[in-house]
């Protein structure tokens, strides 16, 4: 019976399905699997299911002697070190596509909390500093009618933020690696503009890149010196995109008017990260992903991109 290592528990019903076949050994305790422990129980499995959090390094992949197949609960596979696996003929199972609208609702949830005020009103509330109704100017936010949204990489969630984004009468930019068709832009309503003209001339930035190394800190002060002071980033990819200290440090000195972030550098953050004291900064604790349904399906994929991999069969979604 192969073995299988899952760094946490899946869904029951995945659970039952990968007991049926394999012999399996899950991680319970701390979070992430603490690499100790990740080293030792690696060394003799055939398939590993990881998630986002969990660094999957040379030295992991180098520490197991049978592995064959890893498969991330997840669409980024960043925290995974792919040519390390691919040198030692391990395949890589991901799950796109399926998290692509649940990512795309809570991207257009945030900006609209941002700027219209949402969670900070629901703040004051609990605080018992709602004394009076209906003030001309109280709590005002901003409307989204005929604002710019720039949208930084134009892929799968990128191109559903775009097509939620006309319901809202939003002028939508967009720059990205690729350029989309005439054909995609028209239907999509979007016109395409160079990274410096993007960063200028949006009223909210909205990411939806990959990590990697090139784009590392791609979105620090000097960045956010040159976006209008009226605007709002948003982002719901990856937090290492965004240099953090220069983004407390733009809020601060007013170079944009706030920030809604899904995703931060290191996380969790805590209670007493300076993000947590600004009230033009809106937080959700990564969860651009999870809906029940969409985390469901991305169960589903994981468990059929590690089975169908070692049954050396194609997976669903290969790296
Ligand atoms: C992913 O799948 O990579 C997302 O970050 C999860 O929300």
């Amino acid at each position: 019976m192969k073995r299988i290592l899952l760094t946490r528990k899946l869904h029951e019903f995945a659970m039952n399905q990968l007991r049926k076949k394999y012999e399996l050994t899950v991680h319970t305790g701390i979070i992430p699997m603490p690499k100790e422990l990740l080293l030792q129980k690696i060394k003799n499995v055939d398939g590993l299911i990881c998630f986002p959090y969990d660094i999957i390094d040379r030295k992991v992949i180098e520490s197991a002697r049978n592995l064959a197949v890893i498969s991330t609960y997840s669409v980024g596979y960043d925290h995974i070190d792919v040519s390390a696996a691919k040198e030692k003929n391990i395949k890589i199972g991901y799950t796109p596509n399926v998290l692509t609208n649940a990512t795309a609702d809570l991207t257009i949830g945030l900006m609209l909390d941002l700027m219209r005020r949402i969670t900070e009103g629901d703040r004051l509330i609990r605080a018992g500093n709602w004394k009076e109704i209906f003030g001309p100017h109280d709590y005002v936010g901003i409307d989204l009618e005929g604002k710019t949204l720039g949208i930084l990489g134009m892929g799968r969630i990128g191109q559903a933020v775009a097509k939620r984004a006309q319901a809202f009468g939003l002028n939508i930019t967009y720059y990205s690696r690729t350029r989309l068709t005439k054909n995609q832009e028209n239907k999509l309503g979007i016109k395409f503009v160079s990274f410096s003209d993007l960063i200028q001339g949006s009223d909210i930035l909205t990411i939806h890149i990959p990590y990697k190394k090139e784009t590392h800190h791609l979105i620090d002060f000097q960045i956010l010196k040159k976006m209008r002071k009226s605007s709002f980033l948003v982002n719901t990819s990856r937090g290492k995109i965004i240099d953090a200290k220069d983004l407390v440090r733009a809020l601060k000195a007013k170079t944009i008017a706030g920030a809604a972030l899904d995703v931060f550098e290191r996380e969790p953050i805590g209670k007493s990260h300076k993000l947590t004291k600004m009230e033009n900064v809106v937080l959700a604790p990564h969860v651009g992903s999870s809906s029940a349904e969409t985390r469901h399906k991305m169960a589903q994929i994981t468990i059929q991109n590690l089975i169908l991999g070692l049954q050396g069969r194609k997976m669903i979604y290969s790296v």
